[in-house]
């Protein structure tokens, strides 16, 4: 029997990732956060001086990443990065850094590497289109520009960090501009995918919405 893989695609700040690390701690599936593998080639470059138009540099960059995953932390070439990861800058960065196909190509393997028994749960932009197109179940989440950057907004002033919705707004819609109008991998719905609008809704609520397809899948 295949290994079962549940796919969470949309756009930045949409709570995909909370939604996808929930669904797969309840169901005991390994988690896939695709994003930070693009953040942390944005930052292995940032950190070499690579630039954001040096497609063949940022593959090179990609491929080399000495990246290992523990009890929810990420730690590049030794260091402890799971903060500095989240960062706006590193996320701006990887939002340039991904729109190359050679350093997608790059991150291809491991990204497969991550479907093991007894499942997976996949968060990004392309998992249902591109890395996982198999996938049993494909969910694409999707909330308001507004919602949106409020929720970016109040994560940040948690941390203490100081900031615009404004701005944060405008990024993020720069951002989901650039996801979206890539020529590789762009993000989009996969053709059979569920589309969960979460704007009115709570976490728990939206877990419980994918449980519930999942089970109907089973
Ligand atoms: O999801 P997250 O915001 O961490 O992703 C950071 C950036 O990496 C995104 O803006 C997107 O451009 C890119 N990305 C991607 N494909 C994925 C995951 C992330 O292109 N599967």
């Amino acid at each position: 029997p295949s290994i079962p893989v549940i796919t969470v695609d949309g756009p930045t700040a949409s709570g995909k990732g909370t939604l996808a690390s929930a669904v797969a701690q309840a169901l005991g599936y390994h988690f896939l956060d695709s994003g930070a593998l693009y953040r942390a080639t944005a930052l292995a470059a940032m950190h070499a001086g690579v630039a954001e138009t040096d497609e063949a540099g940022l593959a090179a960059v990609a491929a080399g990443l000495k990246l290992r995953f523990a009890h929810q932390q990420i730690w590049l070439g030794g260091v402890e990065v799971s903060d500095e990861l989240r960062r706006e800058d590193v996320g701006a960065m990887a939002s340039k850094v991904s729109v190359w196909p050679a350093v997608r190509a790059a991150l291809l393997q491991l990204q497969l590497s991550h479907r093991r028994l007894p499942g997976l749960v996949a968060d990004g932009r392309d998992m249902g289109t591109v890395i996982f197109p198999a996938a049993q179940l494909k969910v694409f989440v999707v909330a308001s520009a507004a919602v949106r950057a409020e929720r970016r907004y109040k994560q940040l002033i948690s941390k203490g960090i100081s900031t615009s919705i404004d701005v944060l707004r405008t990024d993020l819609e720069a951002r989901d501009a650039r996801d979206k109008s890539r020529s590789a991998s762009p993000l989009k719905p996969a053709e059979d995918a569920m589309v969960l609008d979460n704007s009115e809704l709570s976490v728990d609520q939206c877990v419980a919405k994918v449980l519930e397809w999942w089970q109907q899948r089973n």
